[in-house]
């Protein structure tokens, strides 16, 4: 049985992971409308991703006989002057989010709840992951931005991503 605190804590962490697939899902809108298909589908991918993530935590805790509680997702910006303040903003909430994966390790470790440690260290290595390839974009924007032809080639850089869930969709 999960502890009643960390149970508490990851129905938040899932609110969390499901309002960052709407963040980015609002960013994939927005440069879908733009003209850069390419931008849109990367952020689609990773709206994606974040959904996966929630449902790691939805599994964990039915898994143990918690109880899952849905909370409510704001409603995330919906416009961005350009895609370098776009991944900026996905940047600075990656971190947040990364913070908040180390806080729910600081709580599970108080609480002695040592059966989501690997649930936890899965999060751990994913942050480390999320910030790098968020970051590796925003560097990538940042060198193009006063190039309409450079922005192009990134943007179809970009939408050669796809992840499991989408190519099982394809199938
Ligand atoms: Fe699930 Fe991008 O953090």
């Amino acid at each position: 049985m999960i502890n009643e605190k960390v149970n508490k804590a990851f129905n938040e962490q899932i609110q969390k992971e499901m309002y960052s697939a709407y963040l980015y899902l609002s960013m994939a809108t927005q440069f879908y409308a733009d003209g850069l298909e390419g931008i849109s589908q990367w952020l689609r991918s990773q709206a994606l991703e974040e959904l996966t993530h929630a449902m790691k935590f939805f599994d964990h805790i039915t898994e143990r006989d918690g109880r899952v509680e849905l909370e409510a997702i704001e409603k995330p910006p919906s416009e961005w002057d350009s895609p370098v303040s776009a991944f900026k903003d996905a940047l600075k909430h990656e971190e947040y989010i990364t913070g908040e994966i180390n806080n729910l390790v600081d709580l599970t470790e108080k609480e002695k709840d040592y059966a989501s440690k690997t649930l936890l260290q899965w999060f751990v290595d994913e942050q480390v992951e999320e910030e790098g390839s968020v970051s590796k974009v925003l560097q990538e924007l940042e060198m193009v931005k006063e190039s309409p032809h450079g922005l192009l080639m990134v943007d179809k850089e970009l939408g050669g991503r796809t992840i499991a869930a989408e190519q099982e969709e394809e199938e």
